[in-house]
């Protein structure tokens, strides 16, 4: 079964991919000739996990799913949430997204946050919503190299890693986008 995954960001492809069983194909957006920049305009993390999947079904006739994540920081009113991503502003990357969010919270005790994902699928006419939550704190130094955008700053509750600190492996069966794939993965067996 040949699925897209609706991403332009190669480390998550990988993070899904090591999660599939071998029956699903799972094709990238380059895989079919996209490389437009997908709008993320919803005020949801919800609302953009199914933008993007219906502009692949819209444009490209194909059966797909897309995710989006957010950052939740409980003392914050959940900011940077669904703006995770542009948090510092235009040009913004995860270095000035660390940085933005550690001098927000300089003065806070509370570091309690979770991160977000929202799969949407699009697949034989229908669409689906699965959901992935993964609580832990915020810290206040950064620490680790491995994974992408606030994982050096990111430690799961119950572990002595952050998320840049783990394996993949270790940081798919107990993260977000993990816990979100396996309810897509239950949803096709
Ligand atoms: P998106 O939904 O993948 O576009 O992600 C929104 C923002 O959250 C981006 O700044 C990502 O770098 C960040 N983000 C998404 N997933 C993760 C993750 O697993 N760890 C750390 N940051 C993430």
């Amino acid at each position: 079964m040949k699925l897209v995954f609706a991403t332009h960001n190669l480390n998550k492809f990988k993070e899904v991919q090591s999660l599939l069983p071998s029956n699903i194909e799972l094709v990238s957006l380059s895989d079919i000739g996209c490389y437009d920049d997908i709008p993320e305009t919803a005020d949801t993390i919800q609302g953009n996990a199914l933008l993007k999947v219906a502009y692949v079904k819209e444009k490209y006739g194909l059966d797909c799913f897309a995710d989006d994540t957010g950052l939740e920081v409980r003392s914050l009113n959940n900011a940077p949430g669904v703006y995770s991503a542009r948090y510092s502003g235009p040009g913004a990357n995860a270095q000035s997204n660390i940085h933005k969010l550690l001098d927000n919270m300089s003065d806070i005790k509370d570091r309690a946050a979770r991160f977000k994902t929202v799969i949407a699928l699009d697949y034989n006419g229908k669409q689906l919503l699965f959901e992935g939550i993964c609580p832990g704190t915020i810290l206040s130094q950064q620490r680790g190299t491995k994974g992408f955008g606030y994982d050096p700053i990111f430690l799961p509750n119950g572990k002595n890693q952050t998320f840049a600190e783990m394996s993949l492996q270790e940081k798919s069966t107990i993260g977000h986008r993990g816990k979100a794939m396996q309810k897509l993965m239950a949803h096709f067996s």
